[in-house]
Formats: C-alpha cells, structure tokens, sequence
C-alpha cells in the first residue's frame, strides 16, 4: 500500500516519524506530505485507495498493522476520504492549496499541480505589467498591517539602484501562530516561486528568506528545497532560462521577537544587532545595505504564483470590502479542532471559533478569543459576529494581524493577560525609545496596583494616560500596539481588574 504520513513539525511532535518507521518496516511504501493542518487529528495518516487518499487519525506505531489490515476502517478514527472531510473541504485553499497534498520538495508534483506557472506567466510579462497583476488583485501585507503589496513593490521597481533585493519575513514570532511554518515545511516551492516573481517584477537579482532557529524542520526542509530549485534552473543565473538572475539564501534568527518588525529583520540580516530603524526611509527605498528592498511575509508571497498564474482579477474577486483574496487563519489555544484555515475574507470571527474550531478543548464556555497575535485584542463572544476583514476590525478596537486566533475559557483571568502583554512587551523591547522600554515595565506596575486594588481610580486614569503615549510616541507597533491588549482587556472584561464595568470607561 501507499500510504502518506506528515513530516511537518507538528504531526512529528506527536510521533509520526515513528508511525512512518512502523509503516516502513510493515512493508507500506512511505511517503511524507506535509500536515493538512488538522491538527487534532495528527498523526493523520492516508492509505491510498481508488476512491482517493482515506485518512486515520491519532495513529500510534503499535496500530500500524491493524491498519494496513482494514481494522481501524470501521470506526471513528477513519476519516473517510480526506479531500472530502468537511472541515476540509469547507475551506478555499489558494495558497495552500498543495500543502498536505504533495511531497514537500517534489518539484515534478509541484509542477502538475500547477505549481511554477505563475513564475512562468511573470517571465513574458514587463515588471510594470506583473505589479499591475499584483496591484489589481488587492493582495495585501498579511504580516498584519495589511499595506497593498502592489504599492510597496512599484516603489522597489521604480527606485534606481546598483542591485535590490527580495526579503521574506519567515520570523513568524507571534503566539498562536504557525502558518508560515507549515507552508515552508509542506510547500516551500510556492514561497521560493512568490519571491522569483517579485525579484522579476522589481528587478532585484538577491532574495533571503529570514527564518526563525525555533523552526528546524522549516529551514531543513526550505535549504533542500533551494538547492532543487537551482539544480533545476528554477533559480540562479538564467530562472526558467530567461537569462533573468536570482539567487535566494537562507538566513536563521536568533529568537528576538523583534526581528519580526521588518526593519531590525534587516538589521540582522546586515549582521547588526536587531534594533528597529525609525522609517522614513522605508525599506522599499532604503532597506538592505541601504538598497531598495522588497519585504514581505511568506503569507502574502506565497499568494503571488496564484494571482499570476489565474490573474488579478480572480484573486480580487475573492473576500469582502478592502480585503481582498484568502487569508489563512491559525487556531490555537483551548479549542476543540485547532489547525490551519484558508477562507475568503469575510468569514466571520464565530464562524471560526466555533464552525470550525468547535469551542474549547476544555469543553468550558469561551470567555475570549485573542486575534493577531500578542499584541492583538481580545475579544469576548459578544463580538464574534465580526467579519474578518482588515477595516471591520480596525473600527471594532482590533486587528487581523497575521490571523492567529487564540481561545480561552473561562478559567482565563483578562487581567492577567493585560500584565503579560506588558510584561512581553519590557522583555522584547530592542529598546530604542522610551515609551516602549520604559513605558511597558511602568505598565506591569501600574496593572499590579489597580489588580491589587491600589488607588484604583488614579491608576486607571494613569494606565489610560500610558496606553496613549506608549500607542502615540512609540517608534515600532511592539510598543504602538502593546495597549491594544491591554485596553480591550479593561473594556470587555473590567471585572478581572477588580473594577465595576460601570467605571471603567
Ligand atoms: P506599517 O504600517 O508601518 O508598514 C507596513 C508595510 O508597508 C511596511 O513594509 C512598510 O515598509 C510598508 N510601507 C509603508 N508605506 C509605504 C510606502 N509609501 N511605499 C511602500 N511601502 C510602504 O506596519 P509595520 O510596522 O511594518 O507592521 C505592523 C504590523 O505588524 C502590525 O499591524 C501587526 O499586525 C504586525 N505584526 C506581525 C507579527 C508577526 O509575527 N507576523 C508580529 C508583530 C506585529
Ligand atoms: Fe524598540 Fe519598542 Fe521603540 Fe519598537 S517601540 S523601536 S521595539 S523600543
């Protein structure tokens, strides 16, 4: 038999190079996909058969042989045929349409699937006409400040310059999030394509992708997927023979959830310490060594080959208002089905949460979901009517941000977390400007007296006083955005606080 086990970080943490073994030495022809990001379910195993790839979850190396035997096929842990698994099959998957599907660096699989088409419809355009593609397909930064791709790169293609470079930000540092890591250990060719498109767009001949050291598995499986790409002339001195040059090189972090804000990523690529640079300059004119710089994150150039190989228009039509095209959510936390969601924008927050993550893990009531990130809002269950949509959430106090969504119970204490936003903020802080390095410690403090019921009314006015300095005066969003948690912690759950929900406005 055929049989499909992930190699992904995730399936691999809960055993599955053991069941892969198991599988081997039970005589199946093994082949490793990437994680179709139903997490729950891992170590989710595919038998192929003639009505498609049948799925066991949670498989252990002892039940290997019962499985080859037909004996798991009666029960709940047979999934039936995966494509068709709803929770699947519910999602519209445009970038990650291969992930799970094919093996990570099988480039001939990528092809037929396919994959380098874009690249190639790139190739017979102009660099005018491909920003045109990416600009009318409303693509924009799915890091999470959501800026129009197509604006930043007209400005990289526009700008005069000995050389320019394309920088993927893979430093993916924000709680609850994994959807980078699981498109490069599941489909690195996509990013590798998204960033050959955007060198052939702007003109740059030099692209990193910065990887966080967290993610052994991402830079193994991204270095090998490199090397393939050049040994099949996908990159290097002549891409796809058009005598157009790029090369693309790895480069790992070192663990500072500040190399994530794109210019102190640039910064440490440069070798530096990882400090924030103020902006302007932006990156787009003066980013690495100071030359014209694409950077984006692997979410939004790995949207690039589709919206080149089927046109901008039909990424544009996809989503709700200014939000264009897909956006991959991550559920983490306490929920019930956790893993990755590819969905139009427009979906809404409950949706998510309980559609497709089916509550809690802990069976308890949802208190909060925090969205985008540790610097994101909560927000209670009277909210999950919002869509998401970059502008809906923008008026409503929060943010997209990168799409991860994290769920608590009710057992959470939201004044709690209002301190480890702040507490998170003083310990990663590069430290540049005061009302970031300074104003996150006075935070803890401050958030300490009103828990501890220390001249509550005065200190409220003060953190109030803070947020607005630290949201107005900082240099970077790690300290502009760290009241954002803070303060919709006070608005939605002002009794964590030890405050009547009457005065805390
Ligand atoms: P920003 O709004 O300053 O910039 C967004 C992007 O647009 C940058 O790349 C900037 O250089 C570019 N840009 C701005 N004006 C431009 C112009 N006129 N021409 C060309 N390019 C231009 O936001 P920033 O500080 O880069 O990102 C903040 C966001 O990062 C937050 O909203 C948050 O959601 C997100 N974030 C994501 C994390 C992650 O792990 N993915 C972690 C922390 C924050
Ligand atoms: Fe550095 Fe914080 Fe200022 Fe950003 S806000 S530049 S992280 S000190």
């Amino acid at each position: 038999a055929v049989v499909w086990v992930p190699c992904d970080a995730a399936a691999v943490s809960v055993g599955a190079d053991a069941v892969a073994e198991a599988l081997t030495a039970a005589g199946a022809t093994v082949r490793r996909n990437g994680s179709r990001g139903m997490l729950w379910l891992e170590p989710l195993v595919e038998v192929e058969t003639e009505r498609g790839r049948v799925g066991y979850a949670n498989v252990a190396p002892a039940e290997v042989a019962g499985l080859l035997a037909g004996d798991l096929d009666d029960g709940e842990r047979c999934v039936g045929v995966v494509d068709d698994y709803p929770w699947l099959a519910r999602q519209h998957r445009v970038s990650f349409a291969r992930v799970g599907v094919i093996e990570p660096t099988d480039l001939a699989a990528y092809r037929e699937r396919g994959g380098l088409a874009g690249l190639e419809r790139a190739l017979t355009l102009s660099g005018e006409d491909v920003v045109r593609e990416v600009t009318d397909s409303g693509l924009r930064g799915r890091g999470g400040a959501g800026f129009p791709a197509g604006i930043k790169w007209e400005t990289v293609r526009t700008a005069e310059a000995d050389v320019k470079f394309v920088c993927c930000n893979a430093d993916e540092g924000d709680s609850g999030t994994f959807a980078d890591r699981m498109l490069i250990e599941g489909d690195p060719f996509t990013l590798i394509e998204g960033m050959t498109i955007a060198a052939v767009a702007t003109g740059a001949s030099e692209g990193f992708v910065y990887l966080r050291s967290e993610y052994p598995h991402a830079i193994r499986t991204l270095r090998r997927a490199i090397d393939i790409a050049y040994a099949h002339g996908v990159l290097g001195e002549s891409v796809l023979g058009s005598g157009r040059r790029f090369d693309l090189d790895v480069r790992v972090g070192a663990g500072a959830y500040i190399c994530g804000e794109e210019t102190s990523m640039l910064e440490s690529l440069q070798g530096r310490r990882g400090e924030v640079r103020a902006k302007p300059p932006i990156p787009a004119l003066h980013g690495l060594f100071g030359r014209p710089t694409v950077v984006n994150n692997v979410l939004t150039l790995s949207a690039v080959p589709m919206v080149l190989a089927d046109g901008g228009a039909a990424y544009a039509a996809l989503g709700t208002g200014r939000s264009r095209g897909t956006q991959v959510f991550q559920l983490a936390g306490n929920v019930a089905r956790g893993g990755v969601v590819e969905t139009d924008f427009g979906i809404t927050l409950g949706e998510l949460v309980e559609g497709f993550g089916g509550g809690t893990a802990s069976g308890r009531p949802v208190k909060a979901v925090q969205v985008g990130g540790p610097l994101g809002a909560y927000l209670p269950p009277a909210r999950f009517g919002l869509p998401m949509d970059y502008e809906a959430f923008a008026e409503a106090g929060a943010m997209v941000g990168h799409g991860g969504i994290v769920v608590f119970d009710d057992s959470m204490d939201a004044g709690a977390m209002a301190r480890f936003a702040m507490e998170f903020c003083a310990k990663e802080s590069c430290g540049k400007c005061t009302p970031c390095r300074i104003g996150s410690t006075r935070g803890v403090e401050v958030i300490d007296r009103i828990r501890g019921g220390v001249q509550r009314e005065a200190n409220l006015v003060l953190l109030e006083d803070l947020c607005a300095t630290m949201t107005k005066g900082s240099l970077c969003a790690m300290g502009g955005l760290t009241p954002m948690p803070v303060r919709s912690a006070l608005e939605h759950f002002p009794e964590d606080f030890g405050v009547d929900a009457g005065t805390a406005d």
